[in-house]
């Protein structure tokens, strides 16, 4: 077992990249495997951000549209934004409504469901943001424990629907399990339960299985998708996200928003507007997560850590048998991390996002270094 003195030799012979706050440009991230210490001199896997820096063709639309900071963004910016997304889809502008990442999506809707008080039902684990903000907002929240095998329980969601329950929420792939649901078991169920209330998918991981929901919403009022540019595009800093819905919906639901217009700035549409054309640095991103998923999965394995195969760029494995402090011991070996997930029968489990190759190797080093 090696000391932290020794780690931190391993780490100065490794290929390292440290990233002093802004200095790192994102060419010089995007496509390389190297270890990214931050200037916190901590390696960071516990917010499933992209490694590989923001695409590069948004770096490009950013750095060209700075100069237009001083600028307000005005609508026919947001327009082509909205164009695209559309095209994408094969839908209208109409069903889309554009946030300042897809936790405004979720604020919204929760702020949109909760009007009345009612009931809402999540599985349990999922992204707490919307299940935390409709409790707080005076709505009964009902947790669903995922299945044996970590995935959500459609069966037991829509056995828990009430006369007052007014969104079921759930995110394919589920984090932080990483799991996936059969497509058409999803559709059936997003068909089945809109019927009787609204209904939201969380597709912030969808470009990683392309797979998704989102048509249905042509013809339905109550089926509601949640996007992001903050995972596959590395927008998580920059922040934008949307909302895809019934064209009626997304008026009545706009309603709340507090400006349809300014939320992302002028600088970051033009970047966002760059990014979905950024076909190179996606098939990039996706060929090395993963591989790095694999390599994670296999180490662990090898560990005998049992981890969840994951749709994601993030991995959950069981940490019950840990003796110590298991996030803070990571966190001594350099290395941030989820050790906070709980299901409903008291298993607790830890989940590792998925960096660089090299990032990954250093995790695993450190994994080892700890007493299990
Ligand atoms: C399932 C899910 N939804 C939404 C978000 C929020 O992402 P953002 O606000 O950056 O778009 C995350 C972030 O990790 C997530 O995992």
């Amino acid at each position: 077992m090696r000391n932290f003195n020794s780690r931190r030799e391993w780490l100065k012979k490794s290929s390292l990249t440290i990233l002093t706050g802004l200095t790192a440009s994102s060419s010089s991230l995007a496509f390389s495997d190297k270890i990214r210490v931050f200037a916190d001199e901590m390696i960071h896997l516990d917010k499933n951000e992209n490694p590989f820096g923001v695409s590069p063709m948004a770096m490009k639309a950013l750095q060209g549209a700075l100069s237009e900071g001083h600028r307000y963004a005005v609508a026919s910016t947001k327009d082509t934004l909205l164009q695209k997304l559309a095209a994408r889809e094969g839908l209208n502008p109409e069903n889309f409504l554009t946030t300042a990442g897809s936790v405004e999506v979720l604020g919204l809707t929760s702020i949109y469901v909760s009007r009345n008080k009612g009931s809402v039902i999540c599985p349990y684990p999922t992204f707490a943001t919307l299940p935390n903000n409709c409790q707080r907002l005076g709505m009964e929240l009902i947790n669903v424990p995922i299945s044996g095998d970590k995935i959500i329980d459609l069966e037991a969601m829509k056995a828990k629907i009430k006369d007052d329950t007014r969104l079921v929420y759930l995110c394919n792939p589920n984090n932080p399990t990483g799991t996936i649901l059969e497509a058409k078991l999803l559709r059936d169920f997003v068909e089945e339960v809109s019927k009787k209330t609204i209904v939201m998918v969380d597709e912030a991981y969808f470009e990683f299985l392309n797979q998704s929901v989102a048509d249905l919403v042509k013809a339905n009022k109550n089926v509601l998708v949640s996007r992001t540019f903050s995972k596959v595009y590395g927008f998580a800093g920059l922040r934008v996200g949307y909302l895809i819905g019934h064209a009626d919906t997304i008026k009545d639901m706009a309603k709340y928003q507090a400006t349809s217009t300014l939320g992302i700035s002028n600088v970051v549409l033009h970047a966002a507007i760059a990014a979905l054309d950024d076909k190179e640095f996606l098939a990039m991103y996706l060929k090395k997560n993963r591989e790095a998923a694999d390599f994670t999965y296999k180490a662990l394995k090898e560990m005998n850590i049992a981890a969840v195969p994951t749709q994601g760029n993030f991995m959950m494995f069981p940490i019950d048998t840990y003796k110590g402090k298991f996030g803070a011991d990571m966190a001594a070996k350099k290395i941030l991390l989820r050790d906070d997930f709980k299901e409903l029968n008291g298993n607790k489990w830890g989940r590792v996002s998925i960096g660089t190759i090299g990032e990954m190797k250093a995790f695993v080093e450190a994994m080892k270094q700890i007493s299990w």
